[in-house]
């Protein structure tokens, strides 16, 4: 049977980025050019002035504007019950995260409205959040589940992450957060045990397994013997480490090879040396560091001097990054960060596909890469570095087609 292929040409763009590497950062930028595309994938780029009529089987006109790969948001919480806007008001009377989850409060509220809820209210409402997050230019995504602590939620919350990569046709890596938090009537040891032994439940579901290491959450011993047992089950491995206090998680975490360590507040040099040895991605996410006024901000430099890759995530979630938005991100960590429009770029892009050893497939807008993109409102992408809380995705295309 003839195969039969389809070359689209995008043209007029005033200003393209491709991300070359992400540690280092190298973006090359391409002026008045075009990009060939391919049954969804990169081919080449071209000038523009040097396009011929019936060239190829059809040519869209990008009218001036700048392009940049789509965004790529590899740690969120996107799929959960109710909303937390009480703690929210909560905190602003000075009541800390960590206090109002000692207390029953914070995630076991999310647990107990996302257990409640039906499967497909669950994926209804988790749809519209991911629609709008590919509204704003995201067009790959990771999904936690951990809002259930539980066989039965923990899996329905990732059914819904399977439904929505099926349904909305997007790239979902999934990931079993049952080490989120110790639920409420039990003890830590005696749930950790639940969590290690009902592991192989969750193989086929998700690709890898998280844990959120924290002081009066989980333990750096936890994590130790968690992550063995995922790891001989073939789980990729990441974790919540070095948020709001320093345990050690992420020096553990990068010596048993985890795929990325995300938040890193906290971290110290000591920790960055494990990741620059191990290969972790550092997953920052300073949508957290805003909402919950957290004085500590990552160190950035510190891992980018190291030469550990760096990625950007919304983490959203109804408790400490109620976000949708990968441009904000962006935008927050190129300020609190003091990172340049290239490194906040890089990271929210193809370093985040990194973070999920996705880099070959998308991320950079690369030859053999597939053709995700953002056509922007204007002609610069420094403008989202510049001016704030505007959205300046116009389309976006995922596979070379317009999903917007
Ligand atoms: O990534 N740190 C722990 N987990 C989430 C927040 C979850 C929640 O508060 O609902 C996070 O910040
Ligand atoms: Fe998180």
């Amino acid at each position: 049977m003839p195969v039969t292929s389809t070359t689209i040409c995008f043209r007029n763009i005033r200003l393209l980025a491709q991300i070359e590497s992400v540690a280092p950062v190298v973006v090359a930028k391409k002026e008045n050019c075009a990009l060939v595309v391919r049954d969804g994938k990169v081919v080449k780029t071209v000038k523009d002035s040097g396009i011929r009529a019936g060239q190829y089987d059809s040519v869209v006109d990008l009218k001036g504007r700048a392009v940049i790969p789509g965004f790529v948001d590899c740690h969120t919480h996107l799929v959960y019950g109710g909303d937390r806007k009480e703690e929210a008001e909560k905190r602003a009377t000075g009541e800390s995260y960590l206090e109002i989850l000692k207390q029953g409060g914070g995630i076991h509220n999310t647990v107990e409205a996302t257990r409640k809820s039906g499967e497909e209210e669950l994926y209804q409402t988790a749809r519209a959040r991911m629609k709008r997050m590919i509204q704003l230019g995201t067009t790959a995504f990771e999904i936690k589940s951990g809002y259930g602590l539980d066989l039965e939620t923990e899996k329905k919350m990732l059914r819904v992450g399977q439904s929505l990569r099926d349904k909305l046709k997007v790239p979902v890596n999934l990931t079993y957060l049952g080490a989120h938090a110790v639920p409420k009537g039990w003890e830590r040891e005696e749930y950790l045990d639940w969590v290690i032994e009902n592991l192989p439940a969750f193989r086929g579901l998700a690709d890898a397994v998280d844990i959120f290491c924290e002081q009066d959450v989980f333990s750096v011993k936890d994590l130790r013997r968690l992550f063995l047992r995922a790891k001989l089950l073939g789980f990729h491995l990441r974790a919540h480490v070095e948020e709001l206090s320093h345990q050690g998680g992420c020096y553990e975490a990068a010596k048993l090879g985890a795929l990325s360590c995300d938040h890193l507040e906290h971290a110290l040099p000591k920790d960055i040396r494990a990741m620059q040895l191990s290969g972790s991605v550092a997953v920052l996410l300073p949508g957290v560091t805003f909402f919950l006024g957290g004085e500590k901000i990552a160190p950035a430099h510190s891992f980018i001097d190291a030469g550990v890759p760096l990625a950007l995530a919304t983490d959203c979630n109804p408790g400490s990054s109620p976000t949708y938005n990968m441009q904000t991100i962006l935008y927050l960590a190129a300020f609190l960060y003091r990172l340049s429009p290239d490194q906040a770029l890089a990271a929210g892009t193809l370093g985040a596909a990194r973070a999920l050893e996705r880099h070959k497939e998308f991320g950079g807008l690369l030859p053999g890469q597939r053709a995700d993109f953002n056509v922007l409102k204007t002609d610069d992408y420094r403008d989202l570095f510049y001016y704030f809380g505007d959205n300046f995705v116009d389309k976006t295309y995922l596979a070379g087609e317009m999903i917007r």
